[in-house]
């Protein structure tokens, strides 16, 4: 169970107090029904652009439901949040026009290629033509996958498919974006490639 005492800033994040808050979080809870405590209890924390913002917590602590609701994908039961100012509950399409979701679980169609997933993906927020195509192979390059862009996903290895996930939700360039055990079951080779990765997009975002 998440509570508000777990969170910590991690020691090395840069503090922007006088940048604006993206991510407003007040004493955010939800019950699942029939649950016999609640999987996140009154939390409450907010983000300024350009920081970064670590969850830790063992499995089942809340750390998915936590960003699932602030994804406005899971109701909460209590509390309030705002994601750059739109409210989770009742702007869900403009929450999630300003987010980028990286899942815990891969959220990839494998008989698509690289760049077909992408593309895919882009389009889903909306984007076109030139802009998508830029955009894509923008990603793949940050990945590192350019050269595999034409490849069906179905034939990549774990760490991969996880970093075409990276690409698919930094892709529209997102103001927010929630990484959710992005490293999980990759090796540590792929793991040093995906985290400074994510870094970077942070800065690019706060261009
Ligand atoms: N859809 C659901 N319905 C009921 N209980 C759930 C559901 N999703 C998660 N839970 C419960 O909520 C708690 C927190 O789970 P989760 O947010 O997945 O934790 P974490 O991501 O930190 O591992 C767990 O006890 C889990 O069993
Ligand atoms: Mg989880």
């Amino acid at each position: 169970m998440l509570v508000m005492s777990e969170f910590q800033k991690p020691a090395a994040a840069i503090s922007r107090p006088s940048a604006p808050v993206v991510v407003e979080v007040q004493a955010l809870t939800k019950h699942y029904a029939g649950a016999q405590a609640s999987a996140v209890c009154d939390v409450s924390f907010s983000v300024h652009q350009g920081e970064c913002l670590g969850l830790l917590g063992p499995n089942g602590a809340g750390k998915s439901t936590l960003i699932g609701m602030l994804a406005s994908l899971i109701r909460p039961t209590g509390g309030q949040a705002r994601i750059c100012g739109h409210n989770i509950v009742t702007h869900t399409q403009q929450v999630q026009s300003c987010i980028g979701l990286i899942p815990q679980d891969l959220a990839l169609y494998p008989t698509l290629t690289a760049r077909e997933n992408l593309s895919y993906f882009g389009r889903l927020h909306g984007l076109r033509g030139q802009t998508l195509r830029r955009l894509v192979d923008e990603a793949l390059a940050v990945v590192g996958l350019s050269d595999r862009a034409n490849d069906i996903v179905e034939k990549f290895s774990g760490g991969m498919k996880r970093r075409v996930n990276l690409a698919a939700g930094l892709l529209h360039r997102p103001k927010v974006v929630f990484l959710d055990e992005p490293t999980v079951g990759v090796d540590p080779q792929s793991r040093s490639f995906i985290l400074p990765r994510s870094r970077r997009s942070k800065h690019r975002a706060q261009r």
